[in-house]
C-alpha cells in the first residue's frame, strides 16, 4: 500500500526513511491553526488537516501528517519568522524546560477520520547568553524549526537533556509512528538504517543522542556511547557523575554494563560522542572494560558532539596487550 508523508520537513523524511519505510513526500499547503492554551488540539488539528488535504488528492494512499510545537507556560512557539524572533524564542527557552508536542495523523484510504496520536517530550535548555544565542543562530539558521532549535543539528549547544522520545523532538515520534503504521498494515521494506545514512552514521547519531542524557553536573563534559551488538541491537550509555567524584561512570561503561546485564556479550562496534573540537576518546578504564568482551579488531569510532570530526580506531590499537585472565 502506498504511503505518503504530508510534510516538507527534511528531518521527518529522514526519520521515516531511517526506519526503513518506503514512501512519497507530498507537503500540503493548508494554513496551520494555533491555540496557545491547547497545544494538543493545535498539533492534532494541524496534523489531521495536512493528512486530509493530501489524502483528497491521493485517494488510494495512506497519508501521514504531523505537526510539532514547543510549549511552555501557556505559550506556543512555532517557527520563527526572522532572526529577532528566533533570538527571542531561544532567550525565552534558556535555562528552563519546555514540552515538545508532536501530533501525528494517519489517514487510511477511504477512511473518514484519521487515527491520531500525540507525543510529548520534556526538553531542558542550557543557560544561554545573548552571545551564545547569536552564535547558535549563525551556525544553524533554525528558521523552519519550531522553537528556533533543532535537536539533530548541533542540538547539544542549546539542549542539556531530553526526557521522553528523542525523535519526537526532531519532529516525528518514531515509536508511535511505527505502532500506527503497523496497525494499518504498513511495514518497513528495508532493515532500519539501511537507507541513507550508513550503519556507522546511525551508530554515531545514537551516541550523540545518548550524550543528551549525560549527567555531567560537575565537569559539564557530556559523553554518549552507542554499542552495537553482534545481533544488531544498539545499547546506548551516557556519563553519570557523582558528588563523590570517583564514583562517576563513563558513557562507554554504562553502555557495556547495560548490554551485559541484558545478557548480551558479543559486540560489533562502539561509537563514542563527546567534545566540541576534538572527539572524546575512551579513557583507560573503559578500554580495559571493552577488552573484556570485545575483539581487538572491533571498530571504535569517536566523534565530536556536532559530528564535525570523526576518528576511527580498533580496540586493539587503543589498548595493545590488554590485561586478561
Ligand atoms: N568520560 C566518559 O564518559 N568517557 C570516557 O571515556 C572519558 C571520560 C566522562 C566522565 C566524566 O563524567 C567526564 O567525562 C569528565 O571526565
Amino acid at each position: 500500500m502506498k504511503l505518503i508523508l504530508a510534510s516538507a520537513s527534511p528531518r521527518r523524511r529522514r526519520l521515516l526513511s531511517e526506519c526503513g519505510y518506503a514512501f512519497d513526500v507530498e507537503p500540503s499547503d493548508v494554513p496551520e491553526i494555533r491555540i496557545d492554551s491547547d497545544p494538543v488540539k493545535t498539533v492534532v488539528g494541524n496534523a489531521s488537516a495536512k493528512a486530509g488535504a493530501v489524502a483528497m488528492l491521493n485517494p488510494g494512499a495512506s497519508v501521514l501528517g504531523a505537526d510539532t510545537v514547543v510549549w511552555r507556560e501557556g505559550r506556543l512557539l512555532g517557527k520563527p519568522r526572522d532572526i529577532a524572533e528566533a533570538a527571542e524564542m531561544l532567550a525565552w527557552l534558556s535555562g528552563r524546560s519546555h514540552t515538545v508536542f508532536t501530533g501525528v495523523a494517519l489517514l487510511a484510504p477511504g477512511a473518514e477520520r484519521p487515527t491520531v496520536r500525540v507525543e510529548a517530550s520534556e526538553v531542558v535548555f542550557r543557560e544561554l547568553s545573548a552571545e551564545d544565542i547569536v552564535a547558535y543562530i549563525g551556525k544553524v539558521a533554525p528558521f523552519d524549526r519550531a522553537g528556533a532549535y533543532d535537536l539533530s543539528d548541533f542540538g547539544e549547544i542549546v539542549v542539556s537533556e531530553v526526557i521522553g522520545s528523542y525523535s519526537n523532538v526532531i519532529g516525528l515520534p518514531m515509536e508511535a509512528v511505527r505502532a500506527m503504521l503497523s496497525d494499518a498494515g504498513i511495514r518497513p521494506v528495508r532493515p532500519e538504517g539501511a537507507d541513507g545514512p550508513s550503519g556507522e552514521e546511525v551508530l554515531l547519531r545514537a551516541a550523540v543522542g545518548a550524550a543528551s542524557h549525560a549527567y555531567a553536573k560537575y565537569s559539564g563534559f557530556r559523553v554518549g556511547a552507542a554499542l552495537l551488538s553482534a545481533d544488531g541491537r544498539v545499547f546506548t550509555g551516557c556519563n553519570v557523575e557523582n558528588g563523590s567524584f570517583g564514583l562517576t561512570n563513563c558513557a562507554e561503561r554504562t553502555a557495556v554494563f547495560k548490554a551485559v546485564s541484558e545478557g548480551v556479550r558479543d559486540f560489533a562496534a562502539i561509537a563514542i560522542a563527546g567534545g566540541a573540537d576534538t572527539p572524546a576518546y575512551p579513557c583507560g578504564a573503559c578500554r580495559q572494560v571493552l577488552a573484556e568482551f570485545c575483539q581487538p579488531s572491533m571498530p571504535v569510532i569517536c566523534c565530536t558532539l556536532g559530528m564535525g570530526r570523526v576518528e576511527r580506531f580498533t580496540l586493539g590499537a587503543l589498548l595493545p596487550q590488554s590485561f586478561a585472565l
